[in-house]
């Protein structure tokens, strides 16, 4: 834990400053953990947690008193430190931690740290949505919702899955109750929705049945602006709908943009209901303190799975699995909720990953398969592609060309005006009719410039279209996010000839050796790009999702844990955006969907899925759930061929890699599959602890004062022999022996064969090499890894245990450091 003892300092002198400055000193937002246990600890809700089991009941009469008490105990601390009552409270916690966020000077700091009733006190964190900034080209590769006639209709009836993030539009067809099969409340979830003058009753309904919104740490913090940032559930951005709705938004919803009917939109858990818990905000974020208020009422309302497609904006200090969000999360795991976390856009670089605990499903995020193909031709029938889900100039006639400096103002001709920003600049007589020439520059990734400027601009210029030249000084990082525009349009890339043809082709006509314009000679159509075309390319890492290994603190070691743990389509998603939200960062004013690219946008498909098991298999653990849509990931391509991930490149063209466990996981979800897993790999709440505790380094004390749990004496772990399903060793010296336990849950016997792929420089011994297992039934393999040959390289192979009755498990293995002992 971060250690946050400050420096000492006088007694009276804090009495002097606080009396005399109380009004002129700046106070933050600090969140203090305090002696007693919350309530998923508390003895009388439950001594343990049972390592497969549902979702606990959290209120009850004792743990209601047991509140009470926790916060008069807090109320006491305050007061008896801070005589004049100068702090605000801003949120008490009982159920996952013990404490308050207060609102106090730095000096009030010094002197409430040095209280024996606190444990520990942080400054409180920024956290952020997981949302890519990396900009793509308009349209590139590919977009839509996966779940597109995916087949899962009517599933996930009954679960509730939690969402923290910016809100939720109400209004939106994903989420209203009005469908043909009418929804019933959900049993055993007690939410509410808040009622303000911008979320009215009537709100909620069926289908959304939460909606709360926290928002006291975003105000203490000076950050919060009424004009655009709303105190109520309402999404004032748009990624909070788009999350809710890519998990659990009705099924055939129709997608229309600007007239144009892009199909039909669905969670993927159709059936399920929604909870939303506000706690980020439009240009802010969110602040920790709001996101554990918001994870405490998700667990008190009884959601059955957690959605966070946010988290840490990078690595924390201390133990990662300790930070507080992390620590919230095993508390949120004790009461038998499945939680699953975006791991970060950071990528493609190796430990980039942003989440990073065991008990979480961190989620990476692919591409799929749908394109929008646009094509451009020229007059002299030269025809290339390029990018932009946009209609086609209109009729079948081709349309005079003009750069935009050719068509700027004559007083203008010093001015830059190639990014089409403003229709001042140019002679509407030189430009109406035509198809426009724009540059995308610097100014584009700067934001100074973007793609509603230029749409405007064209507009208003009545011009036929706008070619749109990728300027070849843009690195991969600096391009644009994809937008669908109702104005015809196409991208031309730099990586291509076609960008040298097409402006040769222009000057060549258009312009006199001496570079004076003289004709009228060039000519284009936009063939439009709103029809998908589904290419059945398989799903490749993206560039911008966070590559593990993991690491387990500051310093960057690598952990025996795999991350991330699975991925899910996380680039260019369609889905719901609020009706009153952001532009996409392109100007373009919001519409009632957007397509937007994020490991934010993976993760809710996983919430979604894991609604689908858990509706399945009520019982189920979160580690159970977890272990279902890992062990039935593929990675492969129905070909055989391993899929791919984006590597780093200087190019404009993405490098291409065959993806490993530390880009996604155990690979890309089936959900198919995953309701059928045969074999699971569980784990509980005290298989976490045990892990804690066997992290070198990290003290019992440590783990006692973040988890309320101690470290059972005698027992000799290694963090690898966690019953997880994956095994990876950060530095494997000689052999090494890690046993997992498979417990078949499907209704029958079975008798499974093991194989194993090998890492390069380690074998691996399987036993037993054939298992036979009853219905119920759990028994353990033990795999035992041999260095063969030095290495500091990491080499990646599996486990694959295939049962007599088809079902295929199949576990990923990452071995870094290798030294054999001669
Ligand atoms: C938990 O139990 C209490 C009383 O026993 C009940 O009022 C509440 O609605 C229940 N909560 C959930 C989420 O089921
Ligand atoms: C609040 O937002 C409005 C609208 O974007 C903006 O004009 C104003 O400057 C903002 N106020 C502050 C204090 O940032
Ligand atoms: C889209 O959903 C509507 C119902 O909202 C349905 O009538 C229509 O057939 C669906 N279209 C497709 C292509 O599935
Ligand atoms: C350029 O000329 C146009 C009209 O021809 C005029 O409206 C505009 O103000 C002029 N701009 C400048 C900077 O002189
Ligand atoms: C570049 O041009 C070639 C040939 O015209 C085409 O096949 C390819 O798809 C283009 N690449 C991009 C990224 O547009
Ligand atoms: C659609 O994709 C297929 C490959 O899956 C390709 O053969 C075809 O040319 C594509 N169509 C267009 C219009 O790009
Ligand atoms: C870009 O990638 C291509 C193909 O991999 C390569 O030939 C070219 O040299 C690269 N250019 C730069 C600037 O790295
Ligand atoms: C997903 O799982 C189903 C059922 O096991 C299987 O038929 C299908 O081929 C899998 N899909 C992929 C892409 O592996
Ligand atoms: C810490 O816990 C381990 C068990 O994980 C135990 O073996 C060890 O003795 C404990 N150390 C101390 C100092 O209590
Ligand atoms: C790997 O383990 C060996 C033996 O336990 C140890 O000497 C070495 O320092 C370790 N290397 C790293 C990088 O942790
Ligand atoms: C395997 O070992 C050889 C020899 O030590 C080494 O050159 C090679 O890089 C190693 N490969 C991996 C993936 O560990």
């Amino acid at each position: 834990m971060v250690d946050c003892k400050l420096p000492l300092r006088s007694f009276i002198m804090l009495i002097i400053t606080l009396t005399e400055f109380t009004s002129l000193v700046s106070t933050e937002v600090y969140v203090v953990i305090v002696e007693g246990d919350p309530v998923v600890h508390y003895y009388r809700f439950s001594a343990t947690s049972a390592p497969s089991g549902k979702k606990r009941n959290v209120s009850n009469n004792f743990v209601a008193a047991h509140v009470a008490y926790l916060t008069r105990k807090q109320d006491f601390l305050l007061e008896s430190t801070f005589a004049k009552r100068n702090y605000k409270k801003l949120y008490s916690y009982h159920h996952l931690i013990n404490g308050f966020a207060v609102d106090i000077t730095p000096e009030q700091a010094d002197v409430l740290v040095k209280r024996s009733q606190v444990l520990h006190m942080e400054k409180d964190t920024r956290l952020t949505t997981m949302t890519t900034h990396t900009p793509e080209y308009l349209g590139l590769p590919t977009g839509c919702w996966a779940e597109l006639e995916g087949g899962l209709h009517n599933a996930g009836e009954g679960t509730v899955i939690g969402l923290v993030d910016t809100g939720v539009d109400p209004r939106h067809p994903s989420f209203s109750d009005q469908v043909p099969n009418s929804y019933k409340p959900p049993i055993s979830y007690s939410g509410k929705c808040e009622v303000t003058s911008d979320f009215p009753e009537g709100s909620c309904n069926n289908k959304l049945v939460g909606a709360r919104h926290f928002a006291a740490a975003a105000i203490s913090a000076g950050e919060f602006n009424a004009s655009i940032n709303f105190a109520s559930p309402l999404d004032e951005n748009g990624h909070g709908s788009h999350t809710a709705s890519t998990a659990a938004g009705n099924n055939g919803v129709p997608v229309v943009l600007g007239g144009f009917n892009y199909g039909n939109a669905s969670g993927m858990a159709p059936r399920a209901h929604i909870a939303e818990y506000k706690a980020l905000y439009r240009n802010i974020g969110g602040f920790f303190a709001d996101v554990v208020a918001a994870l405490e009422q998700a667990v008190i309302d009884g959601v059955d799975i957690i959605s966070l497609s946010l988290g840490p904006t990078s690595t924390p200090r201390g133990t990662t699995y300790l930070q507080l969000l992390d620590v919230a999360m095993l508390s949120v795991i004790k009461a038998g909720i499945f939680v699953t976390q975006a791991a970060g856009n950071s990528g493609p670089y190796p430990k980039t990953i942003l989440s990073y605990s065991p008990w979480i499903v961190s989620v990476a995020a692919s591409t799929h398969d749908r394109t929008y193909p646009n094509f451009i031709f020229l007059g002299d029938k030269q025809k290339f592609p390029g990018n932009g889900i946009t209609p086609g100039t209109d009729g079948e006639g081709m349309y005079n060309l003009i750069l935009a400096s050719d068509g700027r103002m004559r007083n203008l001709s010093n001015l830059d005006v190639d990014d089409c920003q403003d229709p001042d600049h140019f002679d509407i007589a030189m430009v109406e009719g035509k198809i426009m020439i724009c540059t995308y520059s610097f100014r584009f990734s700067l934001g100074i410039s973007n793609i509603g400027g230029l749409i405007s601009t064209a507009h208003t210029l009545k011009a036929a279209g706008v070619v749109f030249l990728i300027s070849s000084e843009m690195t991969e990082r600096q391009r644009f996010i994809p937008v669908a525009v109702e104005f015809p349009a196409i991208t031309i890339p730099s990586v291509n000839d076609s960008l040298a043809i097409l402006k040769y082709y222009y000057t060549s006509r258009e312009r006199s050796a001496t570079g004076v314009m003289i004709g009228t000679g060039a000519q284009a159509k936009i063939l439009g790009g709103q029809q998908a075309n589904f290419s059945s390319i398989p799903p490749q890492v993206t560039t911008f999702s966070s590559r593990g290994p993991d690491v387990d603190s500051s310093d960057m070691n690598v952990a025996d844990l795999l991350k991330p743990n699975i991925m899910a389509p996380g680039h260019l998603i369609w889905a719901a955006w609020s009706s009153i939200g952001e532009s996409t960062s392109d100007g373009l004013k919001a519409q009632n969907f957007a397509m937007i690219s994020g490991t934010s946008m993976a993760t809710p498909h996983i919430a979604g899925i894991a609604a689908l098991v858990k509706q399945k298999y009520p019982d189920f653990s979160p580690a159970a759930i977890a272990s279902a849509m890992a062990t039935t990931a593929f990675v492969v391509d129905s070909s055989g061929k391993p899929l791919l991930a984006q590597h780093p490149s200087n190019n404009v063209t993405e490098e291409l890699g065959t993806a490993t466990p530390f880009d996604f996981g155990a690979g890309a979800v089936n959900a198919t599959a995953a309701l059928d897993p045969g074999l699971i790999f569980d784990a509980g709440y005290e298989d976490y602890i045990t892990f804690l505790c066997s992290i070198p380094g990290l003290s019992n004390s440590t783990i006692f004062l973040a988890t309320r749990s101690k470290c059972v004496p005698g027992t000799n772990h290694l963090p690898s022999d966690l019953n997880t399903p994956s095994l990876t060793i950060a530095n494997l010296t000689g052999s090494r022996v890690a046993v997992r336990t498979v417990t078949n849950v499907a209704s029958k016997g079975e008798i499974y064969t093991a194989s194993v792929t090998e890492p390069t420089n380690v074998s691996i011994k399987v036993e037993p090499e054939v298992l036979s297992i009853e219905g119920g039934e759990a028994k353990p393999i033990a795999l035992t890894l041999t260095a063969t040959r030095s290495s500091a390289i990491a080499s990646f192979g599996s486990l694959l245990l295939r049962g007599n009755e088809g079902h295929m498990v199949r576990i990923p293995i990452a071995v870094l450091l290798k030294k054999p002992v001669p």
